[in-house]
């Protein structure tokens, strides 16, 4: 069984400067709730109820989220405007929150392998929660997709996409052998190609379940793109000596790193989903 499951929170979020300059963009929200905790909401809903956080300065409002807040609630307790606050006490009342930070930013491949003391020696969930990813009601959430292929292949899985040729550069990218509908083996995986590049035009989106094994990898990873260290580049290593999964999902994802992706998801949340 999967408990856990792990948020790299660390990332600055410059594309919403100056909203962002002493504020997580993890805490923007969308509509009423900050993004983040539709994150963590997907991951408890999945029955990973761990949820190990590595932020970094500046990220003081994310463990405060998921806190209580004795004046605030003493204020409104009894009153009508309690009920705002049922989302975020559900969550603190079947979750289980710890921190760790990363002190420098060497890319996401480098906060996973911060989140190591946190995971421990189990397969566990991996949320980067600019990717805002819902389904309809009624429908289980992607992470919850996962966690049941966990279960028949117990191999690392990386949720996909299929996105527009001219957008593969802002991915990493797979090539696998299709095993059926929506599931393929993954044969080859690049950071962030160019279009020549590219082995497919499938996207890796920020939802992954990874076998603790990768932590080992990830140790010997030497810098890739950008200089950082890639968790594509160590999970096709895991992939070469072993299985690596690649999920095209059923639901809807929203980048919410981006200005676009985030009033998509604005106007979304507000005409489906608020309210209802
Ligand atoms: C990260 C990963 C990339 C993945 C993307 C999904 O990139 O490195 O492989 O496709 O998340 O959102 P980032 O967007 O953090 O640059």
């Amino acid at each position: 069984m999967i408990k856990k499951c792990l948020f790299p929170v660390a990332g600055y979020g410059t594309r919403f400067l100056p909203a962002t300059k002493s504020m997580p963009k993890e805490m923007l929200p969308i509509v009423n709730k900050p993004l983040v905790q539709y994150g963590v909401e997907e991951s408890i809903d999945a029955g990973l109820s761990e949820v190990g956080f590595v932020t970094g300065r500046g990220k003081r409002a994310i463990s405060d989220h998921f806190d209580l807040n004795y004046e605030l609630e003493s204020e409104i307790a009894g009153t009508s405007k309690e009920e705002y606050l049922t989302s975020i006490r559900d969550v603190m009342n079947q979750g289980q929150f710890s921190f760790t930070r990363q002190t420098s930013m060497k890319g996401l491949g480098d906060a996973i392998l911060n989140g190591k003391r946190l995971m421990g020696d189990e397969p566990f969930g991996v949320v980067l929660s600019d990717d805002l990813c819902l389904t309809e009601a009624g429908e289980e959430g992607v992470l919850a997709q996962m966690v049941k292929l966990f279960k028949q292949f117990r191999c690392s899985i990386v949720a996909i996409q299929e996105v527009p040729e001219d957008q593969v550069s802002k991915f990493g990218v797979i090539a696998g052998d299709k095993i059926k509908d929506n599931l393929y083996q993954i044969t080859d995986m690049i950071e962030k190609p160019s279009i020549e590049e590219a082995p497919s035009n499938l996207a890796i989106i920020g939802r992954y379940i990874l076998t603790p094994d990768i932590f080992d990898i990830l140790e010997k990873t030497a810098p890739g793109k950008n200089g950082e260290i890639q968790i594509t580049d160590a999970l096709l290593e895991q992939a070469k000596n072993g299985c690596v999964m690649a999920y095209k999902f059923k639901g809807r994802r929203f980048d919410c790193g981006s200005v676009d992706g985030f009033v998509d998801a604005t106007n979304y949340v507000f005409n489906h989903l608020y309210n209802q």
